[in-house]
């Protein structure tokens, strides 16, 4: 925890996809974020293997130590995730548990942010619920709102440049992220 009013916050990506939108979301982040309030990205989750509890026992990965340890040195951290069948991808899933059985436990208490991007007309809502439930278990302080839930996405971003374009969405971001300063100056975690 930085001793100044500084925050800083890590961006946990949900897509492995080279053109993903959700991408596209999260690297508009560090721009989008309020004055004092810096975001950087985490590893890619595509680095971690099947989650195996003899993989475990044998040693953590060096990828998920390494994302737990940037999680547990974080004022907070912000989901960035589409929505697969309802739910959330498989790949995050897998970097969910693998994170919860490292001790201690990166997400226990830590602020976390979610967003969701989706070509559809619900912005992958359904997947935040599931994702909420797996943080309870971990015992994440989960930002309740606002819920950044971009429907439609496909016109809200640049196709060359893959940039989030749409400035209600930008805007809107914002105020998630000033939201989620303000839980962790409230949690002071
Ligand atoms: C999808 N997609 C999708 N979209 C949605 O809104 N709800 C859903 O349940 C699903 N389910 C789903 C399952 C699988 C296996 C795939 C591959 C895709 C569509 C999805 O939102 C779309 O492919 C996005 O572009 C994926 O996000 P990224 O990779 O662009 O960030």
């Amino acid at each position: 925890m930085p001793t100044d009013t500084s925050l800083h916050f890590v961006t946990l990506l949900g897509s492995l996809r080279k053109a993903s939108f959700n991408a596209a979301v999260a690297r508009a982040l560090p721009e989008l974020a309020p004055e004092g309030i810096s975001v950087t990205p985490l590893g890619s989750i595509g680095d971690f293997p099947h989650y195996n509890a003899d993989v475990q026992d044998s040693g953590f990965p060096a990828p998920v130590l390494a994302m737990a340890e940037q999680i547990r040195a974080a004022d907070g951290v912000i989901i960035v995730t589409p929505e697969y069948n309802y739910s959330i991808p498989g790949s995050l899933k897998n970097a969910i548990d693998w994170l919860s059985r490292v001790s201690p436990q990166p997400l226990a208490r830590k602020p976390v942010a979610i967003q969701t991007a989706s070509p559809g007309m619900i912005g992958g809502a359904r997947a935040q619920y599931h994702l909420r439930q797996s943080l309870v278990f971990l015992d994440a302080y989960v930002l309740n709102r606002p819920e950044v839930m971009i429907g439609q996405v496909a016109g809200k971003i640049d196709a060359q440049a893959l940039t989030l374009t749409d400035t209600s969405t930008r805007t809107f971001i914002t105020s998630q992220i000033a939201a989620l300063a303000a839980l962790a100056k409230e949690l002071g975690t």
